[in-house]
């Protein structure tokens, strides 16, 4: 297993360019098996997660094709409908092929993802809304078995916020006979970057985007060829890293409207971020003071960027208390950053951080994609070296991670073990 060494201590300086959003580019590429035509989609990031879904649609009969940062994948015919658990396993966002393969072949056999280490993760919403649609739904083996003799648009009210679900049902519902309102709908910006590739093949999808959105089932569907839209998790986590290092950077091909919550907390504890051409300039000089961060579904401060800021606030200058409302075991690594310093304690969904002086560099363990960003953010400022274990993990979500902060003066290297 890989691992990744850094040697803390360095300011950040330069330009970094975010690549295409992971949790879009899911979505969007099970899309393309909805329709028979070929889909183009360019800045697709060379990601495991996105080497995953492509093995997995190609085991579903899709033809795929990657030229550089674009991708084309064909299904004339889709040969199986089954996704197994071997694959599922390895990525919960394996789900989303249950709406997709119903909606276009009446019957799908997608294992059910297990937990994961942020939490239970259920699917019960996804599986509730497919019924509401039609579909017959049988748990078996650890299998959901889906069938229908056609999917119905009806009103579907889902009772958290879900973005997968959103995704899921949304797709189901293009094709659909009727009219579909999904109401508590998740408002991401991936939703409405799938609905704009899903209305790019022909189907009529109004307010993605907003709780509340409106599909008009279609006949069939056609090619599309849509751009990704960038990585604001990616975006977030390199604007932490500036200012953890106290330094000041230039991000580009990014979307500043989509990160206002981070902005937000990041200007209030003393953070410069001002918009510049193609981009963000981000600068920690002036220090970091404590804030507090509540996670909700988007627009609010966003779960997948937690582990990154409460990395920030180890060494910010006061006590901060984070609140993780979205998942119930999303805390995995406060106990490592413990093992570099911090000193947290947590009160059940409650995190409180009290700044320290200084972090010391340590030999750490990643438990999951986004803890282990924030062992890398820590390890940027601790103090000696500071060796991640498990790099598989950050691999899923982040491109060429080791590469784009030491083009940003980081001292940090990949070591093949
Ligand atoms: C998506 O996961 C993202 N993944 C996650 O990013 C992200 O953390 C999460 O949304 C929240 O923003 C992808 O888009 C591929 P949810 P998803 O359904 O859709 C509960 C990363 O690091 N729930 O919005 O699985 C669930 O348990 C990953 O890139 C149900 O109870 O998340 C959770 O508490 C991690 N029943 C809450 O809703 C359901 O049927 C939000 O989950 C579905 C969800």
């Amino acid at each position: 297993m890989d691992k990744i060494v850094i040697q803390g201590g360095r300011r950040l300086a330069g330009t970094v360019a975010a690549s295409g959003a992971k949790n879009a580019a899911l979505p969007i590429l099970v899309s393309s098996l909805l329709t028979g035509a070929q889909c183009t989609f360019h800045d697709v990031p060379d990601l495991v997660d996105v080497r995953t879904i492509t093995r997995l649609l190609a085991d579903l009969g899709s033809h795929i094709e990657r030229n550089g940062t674009s991708l084309s994948i064909s299904t004339p015919v889709i040969e199986k409908q089954e996704a197994s658990y071997d694959l599922v396993k390895t990525m919960r966002a394996s789900i989303l092929v249950l709406g997709p393969l119903v909606a276009r072949t009446g019957r799908a056999r997608v294992s059910l993802p297990g937990g994961c280490a942020i939490g239970a993760r259920p699917v019960n919403l996804h599986l509730k809304a497919l019924q509401d649609l039609g579909a017959e739904i049988d748990l078996r083996d650890g299998y959901v078995e889906a069938v229908t003799k056609g999917l119905k648009g009806t009103d579907i009210y889902f009772d958290t916020s879900t973005v997968t679900g959103t995704e899921n049902i949304m797709m189901a519902a293009v094709l659909a006979r009727g009219t579909t309102v999904l109401k508590n709908a998740a408002r991401e910006p991936e939703v409405e970057n799938l609905a704009a590739v899903l209305n790019g093949m022909g189907a009529k999808i109004r307010g993605a985007g907003t709780d509340e959105i409106v599909i008009q089932g279609v006949q069939s569907l056609d090619s599309v060829e849509e751009r990704i839209i960038p990585d604001r998790v990616e975006v977030g986590t390199y604007m932490i890293a500036a200012a953890i290092t106290g330094g000041e950077i230039i991000i580009e091909n990014c979307e500043p409207t989509h990160l206002e919550a981070l902005t937000a907390k990041l200007r209030e504890a003393g953070v410069a971020i001002e918009p510049c051409v193609g981009g963000i300039t981000v600068s920690g000089v002036n220090g970091v003071s404590s804030a507090d961060i509540t996670t909700l579904p988007y627009p609010g401060f966003p779960t997948d960027l937690q582990a990154q800021m409460m990395a920030l606030m180890t060494v910010g200058n006061g006590i901060s208390v984070i609140r993780e409302t979205v998942f119930e075991n999303r805390f995995m690594h406060v106990n490592e950053l413990m093992r570099m310093g911090a000193d947290i304690a947590i009160d059940g969904n409650r995190a409180i951080v009290r700044g320290v002086r200084q972090l010391q560099g340590a030999p750490v363990m990643a438990t999951d994609l986004r803890a282990s960003a924030s062992l890398v953010l820590a390890g940027l400022v601790a103090e000696g070296t500071t060796e991640l274990d498990r790099v598989y993990h950050i691999d899923r979500g982040y491109e060429r991670i080791e590469e784009k902060l030491s083009g940003l003066g980081a001292d940090i290297r990949r070591v093949r073990e």
